[in-house]
Formats: structure tokens, sequence, C-alpha cells
């Protein structure tokens, strides 16, 4: 199954995308994670990022286009991924069907904006695999390690107040209207994220396997 991710900052992609990884056996494709690790190991196209980034402003469609399609290709794609966090805008969308790409379902996770400034506040990412968690609602087992990897939890550059609600404008406008673009496919599902974690999981796991 192909499955895009779609929601504001700090609606629960991430937190989602793993679950769903765990369900289906399918690899999450991040872009925010793919960049962070580039710029981690100062590779060209991190440093190119970097400044968009930090500043929380969307990367240029060519750059994520490029990730994306590489990634697509590599043999764990075949049986079937998860888009966390692309495609942001209607180039990115059309760049991906003109890949060829089938999108079996967009899943679009609705969480209020005054929600969101609370939840990156509090959030804290494995440095290693990118796995979100958060001080209060989502805590690892042992305190600053991933459950998964073993990673250190590190905090986001990008979670700062203000370049929250830098990210937040930027979704209004150029990622929301991607959901008219898949709902007039017929592939627009949306749940409500604004309950805890796993009441989320539910909602997202029920239009997984429906
Ligand atoms: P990216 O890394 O994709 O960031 P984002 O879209 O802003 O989304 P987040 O990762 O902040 O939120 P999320 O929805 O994954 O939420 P999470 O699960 O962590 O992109 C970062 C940057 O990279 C962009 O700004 C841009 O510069 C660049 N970029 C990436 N893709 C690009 C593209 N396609 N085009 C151009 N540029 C691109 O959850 C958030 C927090 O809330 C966590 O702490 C979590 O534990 C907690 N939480 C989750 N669910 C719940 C719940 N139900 N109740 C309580 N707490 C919850
Ligand atoms: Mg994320």
């Amino acid at each position: 199954m192909n499955i895009i991710l779609l929601g504001a900052p700090g609606a629960g992609k991430g937190t989602q995308a793993a679950v769903i990884c765990e369900k289906l056996n399918i690899p999450t494709i991040s872009t925010g994670n793919i960049i962070r690790e580039a710029l981690k190991n100062g590779t060209e196209m991190g440093l190119k990022a970097k400044s968009y980034m930090d500043a929380g402003k969307l990367v240029p469609d060519e750059v994520v286009i490029g990730i994306v399609k590489e990634r697509l290709a590599q043999d764990d794609c075949a049986n079937g991924f998860i888009l966390d966090g692309f495609p942001r805008t209607i180039p990115q969308a059309e760049a991906l069907d003109a890949m060829g790409v089938v999108i079996d379902k967009v899943i679009d996770i609705e969480v209020a904006d005054e929600v969101i400034v609370n939840r990156l506040s509090g959030r804290r990412v494995c440095e290693k695999c990118g796995r979100p968690y958060h001080l209060e609602s989502l805590k690892p087992k042992a305190e600053g390690i991933c459950d998964d990897c073993g990673g250190t939890l590190v905090q986001r550059k990008d979670d700062s107040i203000e370049t929250v609600k830098a990210r937040l404008d930027i979704y209004h406008n150029e990622t929301e209207p991607l959901k008219d673009y898949y709902a007039k496919q017929n592939k627009l599902v949306v749940v409500e994220g604004q309950d805890t974690v796993e009441d989320t999981s539910k909602l997202v796991l029920a239009e997984v396997e429906a």
C-alpha cells in the first residue's frame, strides 16, 4: 500500500507513520528526516537546505522531488511505503503523479493551530532515526533514549515558537490546497488528530485496513 500522510507541522505524521510502519512493515519516507540527516553529514544538499529549514521555510521543490525520486527507486519501497512530509506543494504532488507513482490513500491528520504550538515545544526527536517523542504525551521507556534504536533524544532547531508560527503559515498557504487536490482524485480521508496518540492511531489504522 502506498500512503501519504498529510497534516500541519506537529499534527502527528511522524508519530503515526511509525505505527503504520510497524503494522504493515513498509518503510517511511520522511523528507524532513532525510534533509536533517544530510545536514548532519554536511552534504551539499544539506548545506543548501539549512537556511530554509532553520527559518521554517520550504526547501525548493526541485531539491525535495529529487530526494523522493531517488528514495522511491530503492528495493524496500517495492511493497509499499509511507510518505511523511511529501508532497507539500501542488508542484510536488504533480511531480509524484508524473513519476507514475500510484498512491492508494492520503490520510490527512487534522489538528488545530493552538494545539500545535504546545506539541512542538515539548517534542523531542531521536538524533539517529528521527522518531518523535513528547515530554508529557509520549515518553520513551528510558528518559532521553529512543525505544527503537537507542539513539539520544534532542530538540529540533525549528521547534521554537516563532519558527513554528512561520511553518503553520506556510502549511495553510502552500500545503493545505493538497487536500482538494487529493479529494478530487478520491484518495483523501480525514482523521481527527487532537485526541491521544492511541486514539489517533486507531483511526489511522482503521483507514489503512479499510
Ligand atoms: P518535517 O520534518 O516534515 O516537519 P513538519 O511537517 O513541520 O512536521 P513535524 O515533523 O513538525 O510534525 P509531525 O506531523 O511529524 O508531528 P510529530 O509526529 O513529530 O519538515 C521540516 C522541514 O523540512 C520543513 O520545514 C522544510 O524546511 C523541510 N521539508 C521537509 N519536507 C519538505 C517538502 N516536501 N518540501 C519542502 N520542504 C520540506 O508530532 C509532534 C509532537 O506531538 C511530538 O512530540 C509527538 O510526540 C506529539 N504528538 C503526536 N501526536 C499526539 C497526540 N495525538 N497527542 C499528543 N501529542 C502528540
Ligand atoms: Mg515529522
